[in-house]
C-alpha cells in the first residue's frame, strides 16, 4: 500500500518505524481514546508492531517530507454489520501532530482507495461518544451517522463508554464525488 497525499503518505509499516511507533503509542492521550492501552515499553511495542505488520490491516501515516511515522490507520473486519463487503476504519495520531488536518487527509485517501481499488461496499467507522476530535474528522470526511450504542464497551481501565457509529456506502461515495 502506498497512497500519496498533500502532506502525508499512507504506506506499509516496517520494523524501521519502531521508535516512531513507540513515540506515539506510549502516550496516555492517544490509545485510550481509540480503545487501547498505551504501550508500556519498547519490547512490547516491537511485538505489537510486528503483529500489525503481519496482519496487513494496519498502515503507517507518515510525513511526506521525512517519512517519519506519525500515526496509523487501519482497515479491518469488525463485524457490526453481518455482510462481508464491509470494512471498518480505525485511526490514531501522535499527539504532537494533532490539529494540522493530517488525519482528515489520511481518511480521505483511504476512502478513495477502498472504493476505487477494492470491492468493499460499505466503510464504517465509530468513536467514543466523548471523542469530539474523532467525530469532527469523521464528519469532515462525509460519513453518515448511523446511531449510538449505549454502554458500548468497558475499556481496559474500567471506563464504560458509549460509541457513535457512521458509514459510507459505495453509492454515498460516488454521489459525494459527483458534487466535489
Ligand atoms: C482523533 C485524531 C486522530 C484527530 O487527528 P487530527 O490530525 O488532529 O485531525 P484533523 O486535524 O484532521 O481534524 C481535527 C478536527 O477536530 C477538531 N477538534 C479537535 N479537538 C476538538 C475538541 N475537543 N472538540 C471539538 N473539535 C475538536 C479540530 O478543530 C479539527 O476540526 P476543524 O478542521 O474543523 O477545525 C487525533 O486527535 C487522535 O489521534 N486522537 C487520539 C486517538 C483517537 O481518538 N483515535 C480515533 C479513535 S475513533
Amino acid at each position: 500500500m502506498r497512497l500519496i497525499g498533500e502532506e502525508i503518505i499512507i504506506r506499509d509499516l516496517s520494523l524501521k518505524d519502531l521508535n516512531d511507533y513507540y513515540e506515539y503509542a506510549k502516550c496516555e492521550d492517544v490509545g485510550p481514546n481509540a480503545g487501547w492501552k498505551p504501550i508500556p515499553d519498547l519490547e512490547i511495542c516491537k511485538r505489537v508492531l510486528s503483529g500489525n505488520i503481519i496482519s496487513k490491516d494496519v498502515f503507517a501515516i507518515a510525513l511526506k517530507d521525512t517519512n517519519k511515522l506519525i500515526g496509523t490507520i487501519s482497515l479491518y473486519n469488525y463485524g457490526i454489520r453481518k455482510y462481508n463487503k464491509v470494512k471498518s476504519l480505525g485511526f490514531s495520531l501522535n499527539k504532537d501532530y494533532w490539529n494540522h488536518g493530517y488525519m482528515t487527509q489520511a481518511v480521505k485517501l483511504l476512502i478513495a482507495y477502498v472504493f476505487g481499488k477494492t470491492d468493499c461496499e460499505v466503510l464504517e467507522v465509530g468513536h467514543h461518544s466523548d471523542n469530539f476530535a474523532s467525530k469532527r474528522v469523521i464528519e469532515k470526511c462525509g460519513f453518515n451517522y448511523d446511531g449510538r450504542l449505549c454502554k458500548y464497551k468497558k475499556l481496559y481501565n474500567g471506563r464504560l463508554v458509549d460509541a457513535d457509529f457512521y458509514s459510507m456506502t459505495r453509492e454515498d461515495y460516488e454521489r459525494m464525488k459527483r458534487y466535489e
